[in-house]
C-alpha cells in the first residue's frame, strides 16, 4: 500500500502540463502508427498492395507493433513503479520512444501529401477518348496537357487546317483539357495549342455500324529497370503507321513502375504523345499507377473532368454501335466501388442490347494462367470471376481484355472470350510450364498462352465477326483467331 501511495505521489508531483504532454504523446504515437494499418486495409490503392505483396504486409505489421508497444510499456512502468521506488527514467524512455516512433507516420503521411507537388515538368498533349458519344455517333474526346506554370491556355481546332473553333481557358491552371464533342465521322481534324508550334491532326472513325479496328496492349512499366523500352517504341510505330489502320489505342494499365514518381509519368507522356496526340487514346489505370500519390498524376494527365456527372476513372465509350466498358480494377475488386458497380450495371441495363458487341477492358484479369508470387497465386482470380462472370454472361459480353500478368493469353469460359495482353514492355512473366522450381497453373479455359514475346493485340470488328491477332512489335502475327457475335 505504501508503494502505491508513493506512486500516486510521483504522479501528483508532475505538473498538469507534464501530465498532458506525456499522455497526449503516448496516445498520438499509438493512434498515428495504428492508423497506417487502418489505411492499408481500407484504401483501395493500399488494400491490394497489402493483400498481394508480402513485404508490404510485414512492414505494416511492424509499424503496428511499434504502436502497440506504448500501452504495453506504459503498463509495465506502472507495474514497476508499484513494486519499487518510483523513478522518472522509464517514463522518459517511453517519451523518447514515442517521439521516435512518431517520425514513421508523420514522415509517411507528410511524404504522401507532398507527392502531387513533386512534378517533373510539362506534359505534352494527349488525345483522350472520354465517356459517351456525340450526336454523330463519334465518341467524345479531349485534348489534355499539363504545364509546370499555372497558365491560361488556348486551343484552336476544326475540320480544316485553318481550324476555326477557339477554346480559351478563363482561369489559370496547371491542367488543360478541352472537350471535342459532336465530331463528324471520317473527317480529319486539326488542332494547335496556344496558337504556336505543331499542328496536330487526327481522323475520326467512319460511321459504319459494327466496325472498329483498334490496338490494345498493356504493362509498359515506365521507370522499371528491367523493362524493354525498344519494344514500346516499336509498338507505337505500328500504332501510328497509317497502313495498319488503327482507329484507337487502349493501354490497359501499369503505365509506370511506381505511380508516386512523376518522372516516370513524364517519360510515359513524352513517349506516347507523338503518337497518342493523333490516335484516340484510352489508358486504363493499373495497380502500379496508383501507388501513393499516383491517382492525382493519373487524373491530371488522363482523366479530365469535362463531362458533367460522368465518372473519371471508368468509362462507357460507344463507337459505331460497339459498346466498350473501361473499368477501374487495379489489383482486383478492391477498387470496384459501390458507385462503379451501380454505374456499370445501370449502363449495361439501360444503354446496351445483348445483340450489341459489348467489350470490357480492365487492368486486372479474370481467368488467367500464372504462377505463385510472394505467396499469392497469380492465376484465375476467383474474386474477379465470382464478381464479374455472372454479369458478363447475363449481359452478353463478347470480349474481355486485360493486362496485369505480363503474358499473352486467350481463354474462353461460358461463352465469354478473354484476352490478356501484357506485352507492352514490362518484364515478361516467368513461364511456369518451363521452369521446374516455379509453381504455377494454367488458367481455366486457356486456349493460347505465351510468355515468349512482347507485342500487342489487334482487334478488327467487321459486322458479326471480330478478327483478333496477337502481334510482335515488328508486326508479325504469332496467333490469330476469329470470333462471331452470337
Ligand atoms: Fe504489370
Ligand atoms: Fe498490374
Amino acid at each position: 500500500m505504501k508503494k502505491i501511495e508513493e506512486f500516486k505521489d510521483f504522479f501528483a508531483d508532475l505538473s498538469k502540463k507534464q501530465k498532458i504532454t506525456y499522455i497526449s504523446l503516448i496516445v498520438t504515437a499509438f493512434i498515428l502508427t495504428e492508423s497506417i494499418l487502418f489505411w492499408a486495409v481500407t484504401s483501395p490503392a493500399m488494400k491490394g498492395l497489402f493483400e498481394w505483396v508480402n513485404y508490404v504486409r510485414t512492414v505494416v505489421y511492424l509499424i503496428c507493433l511499434i504502436g502497440l508497444i506504448f500501452p504495453v510499456i506504459a503498463g509495465i512502468i506502472i507495474f514497476i513503479n508499484q513494486k519499487k521506488t518510483p523513478s522518472k527514467k522509464p517514463i522518459k524512455f517511453l517519451m523518447i520512444l514515442a517521439i521516435f516512433s512518431l517520425i514513421i507516420p508523420i514522415g509517411f503521411y507528410g511524404y504522401t501529401i507532398s507527392i502531387p507537388f513533386q512534378r517533373d515538368g510539362d506534359k505534352p498533349p494527349q488525345l483522350l477518348l472520354l465517356n459517351g458519344s456525340g450526336i454523330n455517333g463519334v465518341p467524345n474526346m479531349a485534348v489534355s496537357f499539363w504545364t509546370e506554370d499555372r497558365t491560361t491556355s488556348t486551343i484552336n481546332w476544326g475540320p480544316t487546317e485553318s481550324m476555326g473553333t477557339k477554346s480559351n481557358e478563363l482561369t489559370k491552371s496547371h491542367t488543360h483539357s478541352y472537350l471535342l464533342e459532336d465530331l463528324l465521322p471520317n473527317i480529319t481534324y486539326f488542332y494547335q495549342v496556344n496558337n504556336v508550334g505543331q499542328i496536330y491532326n487526327f481522323t475520326t472513325m467512319p460511321n459504319l455500324p459494327n466496325t472498329f479496328k483498334f490496338m490494345t496492349s498493356s504493362d509498359p512499366h515506365f521507370g522499371a529497370e528491367n523493362a524493354n523500352r525498344t519494344v514500346t517504341d516499336e509498338i507505337l510505330k505500328q500504332l501510328i503507321d497509317p497502313s495498319n489502320g488503327y482507329q484507337s489505342f487502349f493501354m490497359l494499365g501499369d503505365m509506370v513502375e511506381y505511380g508516386l514518381f512523376d518522372s516516370q509519368y513524364k517519360e510515359a507522356c513524352d513517349t506516347f504523345s507523338p503518337v497518342t496526340s493523333h490516335i484516340p487514346f484510352r489508358p486504363v489505370i493499373g495497380n502500379h499507377d496508383i501507388l501513393l500519390g499516383g491517382p492525382t498524376f493519373w487524373e491530371d494527365y488522363f482523366s479530365p473532368d469535362l463531362i458533367e456527372d460522368a465518372p473519371r476513372d471508368y468509362f462507357h465509350i460507344e463507337i459505331n454501335g460497339i459498346q466498350i466498358f473501361v473499368l477501374d480494377l487495379e489489383w482486383g475488386t478492391e477498387s470496384y466501388t459501390k458507385e462503379q458497380k451501380t454505374w456499370f450495371e445501370t449502363e449495361l441495363e439501360e444503354s446496351t442490347d445483348p445483340d450489341d458487341w459489348i467489350l470490357v477492358m480492365s487492368h486486372c484479369f479474370y481467368y488467367a494462367s500464372g504462377y505463385l508470387v510472394d505467396g499469392s497465386d497469380w492465376w484465375d482470380h476467383q474474386e474477379m470471376i465470382d464478381t464479374f462472370e455472372p454479369i458478363f454472361v447475363d449481359n452478353g459480353i463478347d470480349m474481355v481484355f486485360s493486362g496485369h500478368n505480363h503474358i499473352f493469353e486467350r481463354l474462353e469460359n461460358n461463352g465469354v472470350n478473354y484476352n490478356i495482353v501484357g506485352g507492352f514492355g514490362g518484364h515478361p512473366d516467368t513461364d511456369f510450364e518451363k521452369e521446374d522450381d516455379v509453381i504455377g497453373q494454367t488458367g481455366t479455359g486457356s486456349i493460347y498462352y505465351s510468355t515468349d514475346m512482347f507485342g500487342f493485340l489487334e482487334v478488327d470488328i467487321q459486322g458479326d465477326d471480330a478478327y483478333l491477332a496477337f502481334r510482335t512489335p515488328e508486326n508479325q502475327t504469332v496467333y490469330n483467331y476469329t470470333i462471331t457475335r452470337l
